[in-house]
Formats: structure tokens, sequence, C-alpha cells
């Protein structure tokens, strides 16, 4: 359930007509729904009501401080990836105690900062981040609590470049060898054994690679809790899918029911990791048409979005549905939705049925809540779009347009080349 729909011709946002909006912003923007934000983060965390857990936004999904703000004001934690991740976090008002961290590569500065905030765990992926984390720990007089993220080798059936728990990827450590690196970092003095992490994938639409992997890590605990070393925390990571076209993903109230049996009687807190579920449908991209022309091989609509803005159909293929903004009635024909950037990868759609549109109409880019501006970059010297929240029938600028100033900043040209001879 969103909150995007039509009345009458008009394409709205909760109350709010997105042609109001696009005329006091200007377009490109990014436009998310504050009811269905906070709907599926609810349905979400509220499907494991009945267990010991701890909800954690993916950041990376979606790093707006408005958005984490409310999260955060629903009780929910944050899983980070840096420590850009954790200052947003922390910025947002979330409790460094509900905070996990996870990543291959994470810096010793970064490990740091998150121990100096008092983060709740840090997720390790290898010996050498191990025995880094210890030294820096140490250094610090602090003791850093620990889950390894183990690679349980799991199919999760989706695209390839956001397939994590397989044996050839780059994440965790393979589960067959993690009880030896369980026993060295017990031995370290000064970190805090006492979890294990794993996430095998994004977009999942089925259930049984999730029960598969925990079933694998329960074995693990079991194992571990036989070595002497007790284990608090099993966070499964994120990753369950959404619709984006036809796709039937579980519901979380479904994910929740799989894994739930699986803990019964267990002392466990599960820890979940949700990015995509929660923010994906929640927001959408809206764009203007430029101009539309036809080849001799095809329609392209030109529209001012561009891959920079949200990159996910160049780099994944993925499908987004565009919808008007304003239904016209027109004839549909088949099109390429394309942007301004000098590269044929710079695409949305492809041999699109869509109306027929005109210059200065506005399109609906859908779906685009979850890895759109998080992933947004200012390729062709193209400012980052500005980010709104509709709330009932209002709406609020959450993140500013970049300006030309703001594209430039921090550039500097040395004098060396300041004298034009
Ligand atoms: N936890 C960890 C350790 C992760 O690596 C991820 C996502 C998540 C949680 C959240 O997963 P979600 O619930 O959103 O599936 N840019 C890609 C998705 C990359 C996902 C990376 N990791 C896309 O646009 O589809």
């Amino acid at each position: 359930m969103h909150h995007f729909h039509y009345k009458g011709q008009d394409l709205y946002c909760e109350q709010v007509p997105i042609s109001e909006v696009a005329q006091e912003v200007g377009t490109p923007f990014y436009l998310y729904s504050h009811a269905t934000l906070k709907q599926h983060y609810t349905a979400f965390d509220s499907a494991f009501k009945d267990i010991r857990h701890l909800t954690c936004f993916s950041v990376k999904s979606n790093s707006n401080l408005a958005i984490l703000r409310l999260f955060a004001s629903q009780g929910s934690g944050m899983d980070i990836v840096s420590g850009g991740e954790l200052y947003r976090a922390l910025k947002a008002g979330v409790e460094p105690e509900k905070i996990v961290y996870s990543g291959v590569g994470k810096r010793s500065e970064d490990l740091e900062y998150a121990l100096e905030s008092g983060i709740l765990m840090f997720n390790v992926e290898s010996t050498q981040e191990i025995q880094r984390l210890n030294e820096v720990a140490g250094s610090l007089g602090k003791k850093a609590r620990i889950a390894i993220r183990v690679n349980p080798d799991v199919d999760p059936g989706t695209h390839p470049y956001i397939a994590t728990g397989m044996r050839e990827n780059k994440f965790g450590i393979d589960i067959s060898e993690a009880l030896e690196h369980y026993m060295a970092a017990a031995g370290m003095k000064n970190l805090l054994v006492s979890g294990v992490s794993c996430h095998i994938g994004s977009q999942l639409t089925e259930l049984s690679p999730f029960v598969d992997a925990l079933r694998r890590v329960k074995e693990l605990i079991r194992k571990l809790n036989g070595a002497g070393i007790r284990i608090d925390y099993l966070d499964l990571g994120g990753g369950l899918g959404i619709t984006y076209r036809d796709e039937a993903p579980p519901h979380p109230k479904e994910y929740a029911n799989a894994i739930k049996p699986e803990l019964t009687g267990s002392q466990l807190t599960l820890i979940l990791e949700p990015g995509r579920v929660i923010v994906g449908n929640a927001g959408i991209l809206v764009t203007t048409v430029l101009y539309t022309k036809t080849t001799s091989q095809k329609t392209f609509i030109i529209v001012d979005a561009a891959m920079n803005d949200l990159m996910r159909p160049s780099l994944y293929n993925s499908y987004h549905e565009i919808q008007p903004v304003k239904i016209a009635g027109n004839a549909k024909v088949m099109a390429d939705i394309v942007g301004p950037i000098c590269e044929s990868g710079d695409f949305f759609a492809k041999g699109r049925q869509i109306q027929a549109s005109g210059q200065g109409d506005l399109l609906a880019i859908m779906s685009a809540g979850a890895y759109g501006f998080s992933m947004s970059s200012t390729y062709n010297s193209r400012p980052r779009v500005c980010e709104v929240m509709a709330i009932g029938d209002k709406f609020y600028t959450i993140r500013a347009r970049e300006t030309y100033e703001d594209l430039v900043r921090g550039e500097n040209i040395p004098d060396f080349l300041r004298k034009i001879s």
C-alpha cells in the first residue's frame, strides 16, 4: 500500500497534487509520502513485535536526515556502512546503542568514530578487520562488541550485482570456517564476541533463501555455544523485495512468520536491516518532458532527469513504472524514456507503452524511494535534485536542490594555473 494515487486526472501524493509541488520546486525532484514511510516501517517492525528484536533501517537505501529522523522517532535503529552514515544517523537523533556497523572495508578512523560514539555492534567481515578493530579499541581503552558476518553460501535468486551471500562474493567469512575465527576473536582482549550476522542479498522475492540462511546460522550458533562462546544477537540483514512491476514478494508479516518459528525458545535478540521494503515504494522521481523525437527506429521521450539522479535502470537494467502526472487520454505510444546525459546507458525505460507526452508534461518514475537519491551523483555537472516530503495536504523540502556553487565547492585552481600566459 502506498499513497500515490489519481484523483480525477491528476496524480497525488497523499493530499498533495504532484503538479503543485513541481510548480513550486521545479523538476526533477524526489517526492516521498510520510504516511507510506511510517506505515511501511510499522508494518515491518510490528510483524516481529512478539519476539525480542531490533529493526535497524538500512541507511544506504535512503539517507535523508528527515527520513532517518522519522524512523528514529518510531524507535528504529540503523544499519550503517560508513562514517558518513554514522554521522547522519547520529544527527537524525538515532540512539547509538541501536546502531550496527556493516561493510567489508571499514577504515581505522571510522572504527574509532563508531567506538567513541558507543554503537551497539560491529559486523566484521575478515581476519584483518578483526585484528584492526581489536587494536583500535585497545588504543581507545574500549571494548568492541562484534558479530562475525558469515557467508552462508545461499543463492538468493536476485540480480548478481546485489547477491551477497554466495561463496564467490566478497562479503563475510565462509560459514564453514567461522568457528576458528570466533575462537581467535574470543581470545582478543578488546573484543566482546556476541553476535552472528549475515545478509544474503537484496530484492529477494522468495522466503526460502532467508530460511536456509537462518538455519545455517543457527547451526553455527549451536556449535559456538558448544565451544563456550555465548551469542546474544542474530543479525539476519535486509533484503526483502518489493513490487516494481509484477513481482509478488512476501509481505513482512509472511517474512516474520517464516522466521519466528525458527527462533522459538531462543534468548537471542534478532536484528533486521530492512531498507528497500520500507522506503522503495514510498518515493518517486518527478521529471519534465523536454523533447520528443522519432527516428527511423524509435520514439524517444527526453526528460530532464537522468541516470545521475536515478541510476538503477542503467546499472541493473531495473524496471520502474512511469506514470503521467496528468492523465490526458492520449493514445499510447511505444517509446524509450531517456535523460540528457551523453551516454546511451542513460535511460529510464526502453520500448515502454506510455501515454503520448509532449513538451512540458510531467512524468512520475515510481518506486524510486530506495537507492534513488542515495546513489545519485553530479555526473555531467548536474546539480543533485531536491527531495520533498508530503504529509497530508502539506509538503516540505527536505533537501534543497544543489546549486552551481555547490557543484564546485572545494575545488581549487592552484596558483601556477592562475596566470594565463
Ligand atoms: N544490510 C546489509 C549488510 C546490506 O548490504 C544491505 C544492502 C541491506 C542491509 C539492505 O538491503 P535491502 O533491505 O534494501 O534489500 N543498489 C541496489 C541495492 C544494493 C543493496 C546493498 N546492500 C539496488 O538499487 O537495487
